[in-house]
């Protein structure tokens, strides 16, 4: 495929080795940021902040506008997915997300697919305000989260410690699991499809749960169902890379190196100089700075970003951090390290 030669994240996306990495951060727009803050305080709760595609747009756009990353993440939230599946959602104030939680078949056979893609219009109309207002030499990535992970915050009713009832589930009736993340497969395909149509250039799956399930569950659970969407957005789109972010992994990054993903995400504990021998020969990596490091800033950023920069820098590579940015960042950390990766 013909890479715009503009576009450095898409190049690194394509196996080329770059002098200098793309760079980009998990979770670069949000709290940390003051013109967030403000923008959020008009929006009413954060799903309409998600769904309001002028405000989605212009919070998508504030990170590039203060450091000029190389790739833009549309501002959403993976939670939109079951949303769309009419299963109720809430955001409430320090709390997290709160769902009306799905425990059996009879609870999965009240959502609706039917509809979705009208559901999420706004997300469309987003990338396509984004887009127009976005310089050439930025890649925009959308995303969505990948079954496994969604499926989680849809059985537990939230953000969970344990995942007792969604791993209760899938040990003691995997059959009726499936169906469940079968259904996850299908809307998010639908609903990558809906943001690669409206102009997103690249799409990152997080798995952020990854790492909670043993073999021979990671493979039914986290490789197969990332592969069946993988495999169905090549077919569609065979130009729009996947980057896979298989948080917590741990030895099993090497069951998902094969499955047809551009880009694995590294964690944060992935040791760089085992990627750089066994992942990267097959696949471009992104990765991995604590987030912490942000925080902490001076010295021990400068150190530790130009040990994650040597190491992977002599293959396919893109900056980024080994999980989201945490609203305690200062700002001037992230401009700070944009300057050391591309120093
Ligand atoms: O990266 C970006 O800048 C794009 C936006 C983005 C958000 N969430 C915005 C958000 C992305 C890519 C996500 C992904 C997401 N959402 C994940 C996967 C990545 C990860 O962190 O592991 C998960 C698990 C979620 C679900 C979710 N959304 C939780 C558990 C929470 C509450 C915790 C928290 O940080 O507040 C959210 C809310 C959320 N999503 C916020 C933002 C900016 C904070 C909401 C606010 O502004 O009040």
């Amino acid at each position: 495929m013909a890479i715009p030669e503009d576009k450095p994240l898409l190049r690194a996306l394509a196996g080329e080795t770059l002098e200098r990495p793309p760079i980009w951060l998990m979770r670069q727009a949000g709290r940390y940021l003051p013109e967030y803050r403000a923008l959020r305080a008009t929006a009413g709760g954060f799903l309409d902040l998600c769904l309001t595609p002028t405000l989605a747009a212009e919070v998508t756009l504030q990170p590039i506008r203060r450091f000029a990353m190389d790739g833009a993440i549309l501002f959403s939230d993976i939670l939109i997915v079951p949303h769309g599946l009419t299963q109720p959602l809430s955001f409430r104030e320090g709390e997290g997300p709160i769902l009306e939680p799905i425990a059996d078949a009879a609870a999965l056979g009240r959502l609706k697919p039917t509809g979705f893609r009208d559901r999420v219009a706004p997300i469309a109309e987003t990338v396509r305000r984004v887009r127009a207002d976005l310089p050439a030499v930025v890649t925009l990535i959308g995303f969505a989260g990948s079954p496994w992970t969604v499926a989680t915050y849809m059985v537990e009713g939230g953000s969970s410690r344990e995942f007792g009832r969604t791993k209760r589930w899938l040990y003691g009736d995997p059959d009726g699991f499936a169906a469940l993340i079968a259904q996850l497969v299908e809307t998010t395909v639908d609903y990558l499809c809906l943001q690669i149509e409206a102009g997103v250039e690249a799409v990152q799956l997080f798995d952020s749960w990854a790492g909670v399930l043993a073999q021979p569950a990671f493979q039914r659970w986290v490789v197969e169902p990332n592969a069946a969407i993988i495999a169905a957005l090549r077919a569609r789109h065979p130009d729009v890379p996947v980057i896979l972010f298989p948080r917590g992994a741990g030895l099993n990054y090497t069951a998902v190196t094969a499955i047809g993903a551009a880009g694995l995400g590294l964690d944060t504990v992935v040791p760089v100089d085992w990627a750089r021998e066994i992942l990267q020969p097959h696949v471009a990596l992104q990765g991995n700075l604590d987030p912490q490091v942000l925080v902490t800033g001076g010295a021990a950023l400068a150190r530790e970003a130009t040990r994650i920069r040597d190491a992977l820098s002599g293959g396919p590579f893109i900056f980024n951090l080994g999980h989201g940015i945490v609203p305690e960042t200062p700002p001037e950390h992230v401009a700070e390290l944009v300057r050391l990766v591309r120093a």
